[in-house]
């Protein structure tokens, strides 16, 4: 066995009304990239957060080279040589990126910020990562992947020895994932330590030596990567719990037409937008990442303005034009980008759950006043049906893990009960187990008669749900498909290599 480098021993953690560390144990050995897995709210962030000095264990202790150290603020383990790339990126969108990167350790020269030094630096990091842009650009100027590689690079600046990524795959191309993943060998192979959380089971196989598997708080598993099959970890992640990882929708016919859009368009965004959505269809958006999918998305429900086109809803039986500003009435978007634009952070689970559905919760006698009783009563049941893992009702939301602040924005939309979802990415950071209740739950809101517009990066996702494919490039439709598409030729059109529409 080699030796370990990092050990993390004991360690307990007490949330208000929630233990969210047991006695947890582990170890890690230069030169080896550890899996952490486990299902949403099972602790990984919180142990990693302990680690990274962001928080203080209740119990316990972390040795380096065989020293117990103290890690009491996370200037405290950069000194010990520890790197983290955080989950949700919480970056200013008029920083630069260097001020971006260096906000915690600007070198100074004679009192002064020593700009020419930390901008080279920046640059080096960057191109390793693959990046060519300027690290002058303000982070707003660049696409969620590249800001996203700015939060590994800041991670990368001071050649850390001990490096945890928390699900750092979820907003970057296929290529940038490679790329990615080849620094993280090349880190390996240098002698870091690599802690790497996911949710991507393949990427877990493909790049872990070994794993650690956490449950409500517990090690339940762990070991040598190549002793486990997929389904071994699957069953350690969740218990006993049934899960239909393979689930796939059944032929079913669809009703009338329940939206149309014409011509949508936006210079240099969109550009002539038209595709008809019916009553009790999926239908699937599929492109690469910044293809223009969720522009589209965001200029149905008004988020973006558009230049010219016209979206016409079945209102009562007619379709009807309906302007930009009012689609909000029609249609729920549950957006990627939870922080921005989904959750009141500082709010409750219950607040931020009633918010998109205050009309249907007044007193019958009194309007305008929420009725409590009800309230409760609805939170509850979609607490219950999305295995929302809460204290309690009125637990803040930005203290919630990540995935369950994910079902959060989900059961908000379905307590709404709108003829139109728009769904960006809606199993983004869900665990394996939750993935297939929210393919399930839009499979039933489909039967209800809804309308379902889903982007997803994930191609079994997408191919697994939708009955019916537009394929984006480059702002514009290229392609329409049916539901007998084969992956082969969504692929293809996506990327060009099929003849486009035009
Ligand atoms: N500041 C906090 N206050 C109260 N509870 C918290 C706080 N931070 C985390 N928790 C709770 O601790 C538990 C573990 O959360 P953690 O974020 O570590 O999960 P995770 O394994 O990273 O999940 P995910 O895969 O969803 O990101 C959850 O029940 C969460 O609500
Ligand atoms: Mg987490």
């Amino acid at each position: 066995m080699t030796v370990s480098y990092l050990k993390m021993e004991g360690i307990a953690k007490f949330f208000p009304g929630v233990q969210a560390l047991k006695d947890v144990t582990f170890e890690a050995a230069k030169g080896e990239i550890l899996g952490l897995i486990g299902a949403n709210g099972a602790g990984k962030s919180t142990l990693m957060n302990i680690l990274g000095g962001n928080l203080q264990p209740n119990a316990g202790r972390i040795l380096i080279d065989g020293k117990e150290v103290c890690i009491d603020s996370p200037t405290a383990a950069a000194n010990h040589g520890i790197a983290f790339v955080h989950q949700e990126m919480a970056m200013l969108p008029t920083m630069s990126i260097t001020d971006t990167m260096y906000i915690s350790s600007y070198p100074y020269k004679r009192g002064l910020i020593d700009y020419k030094k930390i901008h080279q630096n920046c640059r080096s990091v960057l191109k390793r990562l693959g990046c060519n842009f300027d690290p002058r650009e303000k982070i707003r100027n660049i696409s969620p992947g590249d800001q996203q590689m700015v939060e590994i690079g800041r991670a990368l600046l001071h050649n850390p020895q001990i490096i945890i990524f928390d699900e750092p795959t979820s907003s970057l191309t296929l290529r940038e994932k490679d790329h990615l993943f080849d620094v993280i060998r090349s880190l390996k192979n240098e002698g870091a330590v690599i802690i790497y959380i996911s949710h991507f089971l393949d990427e877990v196989f493909n790049l872990c030596d070994r794993v650690m598997v956490l449950r409500n708080g517990e090690t339940v598993g762990g070991g040598q990567l190549s002793d486990y099959t997929y389904n071994d970890i699957v069953k350690m992640m969740i218990g006993s719990k049934e899960i239909d990882t393979y689930y796939s929708r059944s032929e079913h016919s669809t009703g009338e037409e329940i939206m149309r859009v014409e011509g949508l368009s936006r210079t240099g965004i969109i550009h002539d937008i038209s595709f008809s959505l019916n009553k009790g269809e999926v239908l699937g958006i599929w492109g690469q990442l910044g293809s223009g999918r969720t522009e589209v998305a965001r200029a149905l429900v008004g988020l973006d303005p558009i230049d010219s086109g016209m979206i016409f809803i079945n209102i009562d039986g007619s379709m009807t034009p309906v302007k930009q500003s009012e689609t909000k009435k029609y249609i729920g978007m549950i957006t990627e980008n939870r922080r921005k634009e989904g959750l009141l952070l500082p709010m409750s689970v219950k607040n931020n759950m009633s918010l998109a559905n205050l009309p249907k919760l007044t007193k019958k006698s009194i309007p305008f006043v929420i009725d409590p009783k009800l309230e409760n009563s609805q939170v509850e049941k979609f607490v219950s049906r999305m295995e929302i893992k809460i204290s309690s009702p009125s637990q803040r939301v930005e203290t919630l893990s990540g995935g369950n602040q994910q079902k959060v924005i989900i059961g908000r939309w379905l307590q709404k009960n709108p003829l139109i979802y728009i769904m960006d990415e809606p199993t983004r950071g869900l665990d394996v187990g939750a993935k297939a209740d929210i393919r399930r739950i839009i499979s039933e809101l489909a039967e209800q008669g809804a309308g379902i517009l889903v982007i997803s990066s994930e191609i079994e996702e997408i191919m697994s749900i939708s009955d019916r494919y537009i394929v984006m490039k480059r702002g514009g439709i290229v392609n329409e498909f049916g539901g007998k598409v084969t992956r082969e030729e969504l692929v293809a059109a996506a990327t060009g290599a099929l003849t486009e529409k035009e």
